[in-house]
């Protein structure tokens, strides 16, 4: 049965920028983890922080046992990948199905997995099930946009410079480890903090070389714009 044609209700689970970029028409967001996975900025992104000439770098969830398998520079990884699940209006879940798949595309395919609320949550706002069942976005090893492990120092120079329809990679990034840091006090992911310090280094030192002693930059002056006025900027393609 689709989901669409089921009464049973419709979670989403966002581990990149679904989470501060939330859904159209959710009434619930939870925050929380799911567990199996690891999180890395291995997918390439042509369309939305980068372009097909110069992809920039984004999320997906790499599955733990396949990763176990392969050598990364950032050999550690948290067992919980942590994230928020929307639960939508029923009324809206086709067309906010329809609206993920436009704003998903770009190598990132359908699973589902179960989502632990973190502790604390208001028993009240949650289902009768838990873990509770949610759909995720994937950028499987198999999609074309799939990079895989990179040296850490490239990867970053690959976001320094990117930039695409929904803005300067360096906001994701940097957007991506604010948005986990506000989720819970266990929620730090190495990876993402790890390359975030190599990013504030890289625009300190491009600072230092180009503009001299000034306190803030271009890529860090945006980020502060856009995220201050507006969370929606990579729902902008959709609409
Ligand atoms: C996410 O935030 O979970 C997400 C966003 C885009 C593609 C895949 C996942």
């Amino acid at each position: 049965m689709s989901l669409e044609a089921s009464s049973e209700q419709f979670w989403l689970f966002g581990y990149g920028s679904l989470i501060w970029k939330p859904p159209p028409h959710f009434d619930r967001r939870i925050p929380g983890f799911v567990t199996g996975y690891v999180r890395r900025f291995w997918q390439a992104s042509q369309d939305h922080r980068g372009t097909p000439e110069a992809p920039g770098r984004v999320v997906t969830l790499i599955e733990r046992s396949y990763w176990e398998q392969l050598t990364d520079h950032h050999d550690s990884a948290p067992e919980r990948v942590w994230g928020v699940a929307y639960r939508i209006i029923p009324e809206h879940v086709a067309e906010v199905k329809d609206y993920l798949d436009i704003r998903e595309i770009n190598g990132y395919t359908i699973h589902y997995t179960p989502f632990h609320p973190a502790p604390g949550v208001d028993p009240a706002t949650l289902p009768s099930q838990v873990p509770i069942r949610t759909l995720v976005y994937i950028g499987t090893p198999e999609n074309d946009q799939f990079v895989g492990p990179e040296n850490p120092q490239q990867l970053v120079d690959v976001i320094f410079r990117s930039h695409g329809p929904s803005g300067p990679n360096p906001d994701y990034l940097f957007g991506l480890e604010k948005a986990l840091d506000d989720l819970s006090p266990e929620s730090g992911d190495e990876h993402v903090t790890d390359l975030s310090n190599r990013l504030r280094e890289m625009i300190s030192a491009q600072q230092q070389e180009h503009l001299g002693p000034v306190t803030d930059s271009p890529q860090q002056h945006h980020f502060r714009r856009a995220g201050s006025v507006d969370g929606q900027e990579e729902t902008e393609k959709a609409s």
